[in-house]
């Protein structure tokens, strides 16, 4: 089977804590084991010829989580921005990263806004990094931005059509064309509603930290046998 490679791959990198709890772990123990998965798993998309990898690592609901929780995967998320993905810039990967304006702790922010300097020019490829990231959210701040833009007079109301409002949501990337969901759960959670317009989808039973590289070429296999139609009709 010749295995077609998607441009754009979506994860939601769900069930840390069922892999943790399952094992008498804590979920701050699930969470620190996803993150290693994620740093393999990275480098092995990016090799099999995926352009665009985006990951949902926060949404701004998990902001409901308890301050223990909360607290640790901010701090995993600053000691992974700032060492761990030190081999994606020398791959020539850009980093960048969907989420509100504000919100995250200022620490965080701040190397959020240097990984981004530091690997604006690479063109290798993209990781886009979902944090304090709501679907839903993205397109009502895409809406106000291009309100803003009209009533300045830089955008004509008219001019407005579907590559404008996906060249202002938060990150300008191509649509997803593969979306997996780990652990089963079979919801897109809010996540990035504009560009999975006609994403398929893939729902392993895995939680993510069990989610390697057999398994993501799994998940290509899938994607090599669907038969994308894009509301037209494919002749065979
Ligand atoms: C969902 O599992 C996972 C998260 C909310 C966090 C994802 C974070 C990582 C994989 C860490 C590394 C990420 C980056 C970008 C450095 P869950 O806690 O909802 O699991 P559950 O549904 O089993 O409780």
């Amino acid at each position: 089977m010749n295995i077609k490679i998607p441009n754009h791959v979506a994860i939601i990198m769900d069930g840390n804590g069922r892999w943790a709890t399952s094992r008498g772990l804590s979920r701050s123990e699930g969470h620190l084991a996803g993150s290693k998965t994620l740093q393999k798993l990275t480098e092995h998309i990016f090799n099999k010829g995926v352009k665009v990898l985006s990951v949902f690592a926060f949404s701004t609901e998990n902001f409901k989580r308890s301050k223990e929780e909360v607290d640790y995967l901010m701090n995993l998320f600053i000691k992974m921005f700032k060492t761990n993905f030190k081999t994606l810039k020398n791959k020539n990967i850009k980093i960048v990263f969907s989420k509100k304006e504000s919100g995250l702790p200022e620490k965080l922010e701040k190397i959020i806004k240097q990984v981004e300097e530091e690997t604006k020019n690479n063109t290798a490829g993209i990781f886009n990094i979902c944090i304090n990231y709501g679907g839903q959210d993205e397109i009502v701040d895409t809406t106000k931005k291009l309100c803003e833009k009209v009533l300045s007079g830089e955008l004509d109301v008219n001019n407005i059509d579907n590559n404008i409002f996906e060249q202002n949501l938060y990150q300008d990337l191509p649509p997803i064309d593969l979306l997996i969901r780990t652990s089963g759960e079979e919801r897109v959670s809010n996540y990035m509603l504009w560009q999975m317009a006609y994403s398929e989808m893939y729902f392993p039973s895995v939680h993510f930290p069990d989610f390697d590289s057999n398994e993501f070429d799994k998940a290509l296999e899938v994607y090599t046998s669907r038969d994308r139609r894009f509301g037209g009709i494919n002749k065979k």
